[in-house]
């Protein structure tokens, strides 16, 4: 079966957040499956730096404001479509925002054109014709709306990441957009007065799913639909929530060259001493917990600024790798300044993201949503005990320590109320509590190592689903 996945993200070659992980994933996982996944992606130039050998697969003289090629590519054992358009993807900043930090003001556009190339390769253009088109978040968005414009017959599928990005438009823009503005209503893309690419994705594709079960039902309410939960409950007969994996080759303790490798916990330790001299942190009793995380509001934390003195103080230390939101990297880099047992790393690293999960022996994730989240379960993978809110992917990846499952030995992590500093706090007094009791810790470690995070379950799920949309 042929499946061309289109998204903004995928690593190696391009990465934010965890979207790019899934998305590079996804292809090596089906293969599995007897499913060809080809990935269509915008040709940044990060990304046509690192693609060789690439052929021309079809031009466009004129693309949202400028002429265009669409290439076929092979990148780190990926098969890749890349469109190459100077006018929107060759540019500083990031991939989403300019220099200052602000939404690209034809972001609209810049993905509309990923979606009409996805369209294009749909139609047979290219010669490789997918039978399912797969979209992610709302970069994406557009593709399934292309697809029944043009009367394509392909199927389509949407991926929710995080419905957070809606791919707002205004109303102005819909010609340049290339939409029907007869479309423009509330069962169409229109979103709460504005348009909406995502809303398009939810109304036009075949079938939609999420990264995790849990979200799937919390996207069909009020307090995480934002918005979106009316039209997602109308269609929760083609919702599907299917849980992440992550790279269990690329997140081996055992064989990560980035770390001291280590096969057991008790092998942890000595990773452990080396975190601690690597971030210049004093030798303690307590435990070294960490957070790898982008700084926004959606992570919680803010929470953990709150209620971290009390934890520090109670003989923890943590070590936190993040970037995102200015005043959260002021705040923390401040808390840095003012706490020995704390380290601070601005930025974006991922060697040091891997030592971080071999040496941290907690993972803090204290999310206010969380649609799948991938640093618990590098953390269960390396023995990071995760401690989470009680949301999304998080809920349904973290076996809570509760008595019964210390007991029954099932325990990988604490789980906790979500948005509240106070159940955060308790989480932490518990976190230390577990770690001062030896056996129970140890036996926590060894069946968070064992806990399965890779992609074998999930990969027959996309498959079935792919087939089920291809043979009904
Ligand atoms: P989200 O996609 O919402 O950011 P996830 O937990 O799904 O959250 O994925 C985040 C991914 O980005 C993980 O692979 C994580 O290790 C990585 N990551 C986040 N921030 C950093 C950072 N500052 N340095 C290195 N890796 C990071
Ligand atoms: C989003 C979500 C995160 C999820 C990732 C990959 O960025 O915030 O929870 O793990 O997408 O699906």
């Amino acid at each position: 079966m042929r499946v061309l996945s289109v998204a903004s993200e995928c690593a190696p070659l391009i990465k934010t957040g965890g979207l790019a992980d899934v998305v590079g994933a996804l292809p090596h996982a089906l293969a599995a499956e007897g499913i060809e996944m080809r990935v269509l992606l915008p040709g940044y130039p990060a990304v046509l730096n690192r693609v060789a050998d690439t052929k021309e697969a079809m031009s466009f003289d004129h693309l949202y404001g400028g002429p265009a090629r669409l290439l076929r590519a092979e990148a780190d054992g990926l098969s890749l479509y890349v469109l190459e358009a100077a006018h929107l993807y060759d540019r500083g900043g990031t991939i989403y925002l300019d220099e200052e930090g602000r939404d690209w003001p034809d972001n609209p556009e810049r993905f509309a054109a990923l979606c009409r190339a996805g369209a294009e390769i749909c139609r047979g253009t290219v010669g490789w014709t997918p039978q399912v088109a797969h979209g992610h978040d709302w970069q994406a968005g557009l593709l399934p709306y292309f697809l029944r414009k043009d009367g394509t017959p392909v199927a389509s599928v949407e991926t929710i990441h995080n419905i957070a990005f809606a791919g707002r438009f205004e109303p102005s823009r819909i010609e340049s957009l290339g939409l029907d503005p007869t479309d423009n209503h509330v069962d169409g893309y229109e979103f709460w007065g504005t348009g909406s690419t995502l809303k398009a994705a939810l109304v036009w594709a075949d079938r939609i799913t999420t990264v995790s079960p849990r979200y799937a039902r919390e996207l069909t309410t009020p307090a995480f639909g934002m918005g979106f939960e009316g039209l997602i409950w109308s269609r929760r007969g083609d919702l599907a929530g299917i849980l992440n994996g992550i790279d269990t080759d690329a997140w081996n303790p055992g064989k990560d060259p980035a770390i001291r490798q280590f096969k057991t916990a008790r092998g942890k330790t000595a990773a452990t001493a080396a975190l601690r001299a690597e971030l210049g942190l004093p030798d303690a009793d307590g435990p070294l917990a960490v957070v790898i995380s982008r700084l926004t509001h959606q992570k919680g934390l803010d929470l953990l600024l709150d209620v971290l003195p009390e934890y520090l103080e109670s003989g923890g230390q943590l070590a936190l790798l993040g970037s995102g939101d200015r005043d959260l990297e002021r705040a923390w880099g401040d808390a840095a300044d003012r706490h020995d047992g704390l380290s601070v790393h601005i930025g974006y690293d991922e060697a040091l993201s891997h030592r971080m999960m071999a040496g941290g022996e907690a993972v803090l994730v204290p999310s206010r949503f969380e649609p799948c989240g991938l640093t618990q379960l590098y953390g269960l993978r390396y023995g990071a005990i995760p401690v989470v809110a009680r949301v999304g992917g998080l809920a349904d990846t973290v076996i809570d320590a509760n008595d019964a499952a210390i007991r029954t030995k099932a325990a990988t992590g604490i789980v906790h109320a979500a948005d509240s500093a106070e159940a955060l706090s308790l989480a932490l007094t518990r976190m230390l509590e577990l770690r001062a009791s030896p056996g129970t810790w140890s036996q926590m470690v060894k069946t968070a190592m064992r806990h399965p995070v890779g992609w074998d379950v999930s990969a027959g799920a996309y498959a079935e689903l792919y087939r089920d949309l291809v043979t009904n």
